[in-house]
């Protein structure tokens, strides 16, 4: 026994880890991150009508909501102290057409419920997406023309979007579709309308992935997308691109940075807030989601426990906060304790 020890001792050199490990105590004295109601921000799903909560297969636990229903959720929400909302429309095919004309009109759903929200709940930031793939009846983010995602025309559109959104009450812009010169332009259009408090988060490093599956049976697009995102989404292959993709975000004005999707690219995570500094978000997407609670509903990972720990991860990371259909789920727990 004596030998042993003397023998670890020299090996470590008087050195040993699980002094700090010891006791529940200590490991809560040199924790180094914490995850807080703070770090939240929920992406809710807006239908048209009213009174209606639909859920999404794919995604248990998560429902699609009419606007009187996301007003319940905002109140929810802010009431557990949750800082943001993420919102994103399901609206009717028939609106969906080429150019996804539909993110134009003042009072679309999104619109409608940015605006409802804000009413109701004026202390829940409200973050709205301008990507036009919940417009159009191919599915794409932006203006298909012949084979082709055009990004100066989708570019211009996105930012008078914008501007409506900011109009209706979102707090905060955050364009996801991955044009080139997108940050500048909106920006532009913000101010212009006299917009200049509202923020912009990018989604700068958005990659070409197999994660959103369920979010595209969400808002119902997984049908209609011709073809794939590859001209405009990132290769999951590169990490330095991103980093390049996100400068340019940075000097067009972001005020803060999105990585999605989140767990597979932490090192993206960590490069970007190591590189730029600024406030860091990772999009914890609907395949990271519905991944975790399918292998908890078979009994084969303690859900909760792998939901916190990814959550923790993204701190580790260095992100400032988590776009996570988990927030209310995790509020409450957190609220709990
Ligand atoms: C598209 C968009 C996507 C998500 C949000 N906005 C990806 C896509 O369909 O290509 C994904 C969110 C998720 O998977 O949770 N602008």
């Amino acid at each position: 026994m004596e030998n042993k020890t003397h023998l670890v001792d020299e090996i470590t050199g008087h050195r040993r880890m699980r002094r700090n490990r010891k006791a529940d105590w200590t490991r809560r004295l040199v924790q180094e991150n914490r995850l807080t109601v703070d770090d939240l921000i929920w992406p809710i799903f807006i239908i048209p009508g009213s009174g209606i909560l639909e859920p999404i297969p794919a995604m248990p636990g998560v429902n699609r909501m009419t606007v009187d229903k996301a007003v319940e959720a905002a109140k929810e929400a802010a009431d557990l102290g949750i800082p943001a909302l993420a919102t994103f429309p399901n609206i009717e095919m028939e609106l969906r057409d080429e150019t996804g004309s539909n993110s134009l009109e003042k009072n679309n759903l999104i619109n409608l419920a940015s605006a409802a929200i804000k009413k109701a709940v004026p202390n829940i930031g409200v973050i709205t997406d301008v990507a036009l793939d919940p417009f159009t009846s191919h599915g794409h983010d932006g203006i298909l023309r012949g084979n082709d995602i055009v990004n100066d025309e989708t570019v211009e559109q996105v930012a008078r979007a914008a501007v409506y959104q900011a109009d209706a009450g979102a707090d905060i812009i955050a364009p996801s579709e991955m044009m080139d010169g997108r940050i500048g332009a909106i920006r532009q259009a913000l101010d212009a309308a006299g917009h200049q408090s509202v923020g912009i988060m990018s989604y700068a490093t958005k990659f070409s992935s197999g994660f959103y599956g369920p979010y595209r049976e969400a808002i119902s697009t997984g049908g209609l997308l011709k073809g794939d995102k590859k001209t405009y989404y990132i290769d999951p292959a590169n990490g330095t691109e991103a980093v390049r993709d996100a400068a340019l975000d940075v000097e067009e004005g972001a005020d803060m940075l999105m990585v999605k999707p989140g767990l597979p690219y932490l090192d993206i995570c960590w490069r970007l807030k190591e590189a730029f500094g600024l406030p860091t978000f990772a999009y914890q997407v609907s395949g990271e989601y519905a991944m975790i609670k399918a292998a908890a509903a078979n009994g084969w990972i303690d859900g909760d426990k792998v939901m916190l720990e990814t959550l923790l991860a993204f701190k580790r990371a260095g992100c400032d906060g988590i776009l996570t259909y988990f927030a209310v789920e995790v509020a409450r727990q957190l609220a709990r304790k």
